[in-house]
């Protein structure tokens, strides 16, 4: 259910990695995003996706209760004003244990109409975000599209340090955000009283 957001309300966004890799990429640029989040705005990063279990309906059904891990993330989920992703590509496809999560979203009630932001850190990558736009708006996510969701580093293995540290890449991180919060809060505008 959509509620008015006032502008002095301070906005939980959600943001998961579809990377396990240790150095990732994807990971560190939900850190960095978490990092330059402005006053009022609090990022938090999923830690637990590679805990989830394997997706199953004989464990999803509406008299079932969940697995504790699947519960949670629901929950997380279900008090985020937003969901930030971002996903390595692999072999042309969203990784397994994205997609398993998705999976165990799909029936939840928290999701329909939950803000989403793709963050792209590799445009080159082009069949995980057409793949990930699919299955979320099958999933009836409200998938906000904002050309500064594209955050392009410069080369591989920056840590958030070196993220922080070059003023390009802090840009483009404080651009996707404040695109982000503003959908948010129209988005809970176009919303009142539904
Ligand atoms: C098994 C595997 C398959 C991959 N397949 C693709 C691919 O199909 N397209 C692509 O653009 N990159 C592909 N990559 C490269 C990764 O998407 C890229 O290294 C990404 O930055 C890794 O993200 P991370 O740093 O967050 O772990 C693949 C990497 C691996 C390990």
């Amino acid at each position: 259910m959509s509620q008015n957001l006032p502008m002095d309300q301070p906005l939980g966004l959600f943001a998961i990695s579809g990377s396990l890799r240790s150095e990732s990429s994807n990971t560190t640029v939900l850190h960095a995003l978490q990092a330059t989040a402005p006053a009022g705005v609090i990022v938090s990063l999923y830690d637990g996706l590679g805990d989830l279990p394997y997706f199953n309906p004989d464990l999803d059904g509406e008299t079932d209760t969940p697995p504790p891990s699947v519960g949670q993330l629901r929950t997380q989920i279900g008090q985020a004003d937003g969901l930030l992703i971002s996903s390595p590509e692999y072999a042309h496809g969203v990784p397994g244990v994205l997609k398993n999560a998705l999976d165990w979203l799909v029936s939840s009630l928290e999701f329909p109409g939950k803000p989403v932001a793709l963050i792209n850190i590799s445009p080159r990558s082009t069949f995980v975000h057409a793949s990930l736009s699919e299955t979320l708006t099958t999933m009836s996510a409200s998938l906000i599209a904002d050309p500064a969701f594209t955050i392009s580093l410069p080369r591989k293995g920056l840590d958030v340090a070196g993220m922080l540290a070059d003023p390009q890449i802090t840009q483009c991180l404080h651009a996707a955000l404040d695109a982000f919060v503003r959908a948010i809060r129209m988005h809970h505008t176009n919303h009142i009283g539904r």
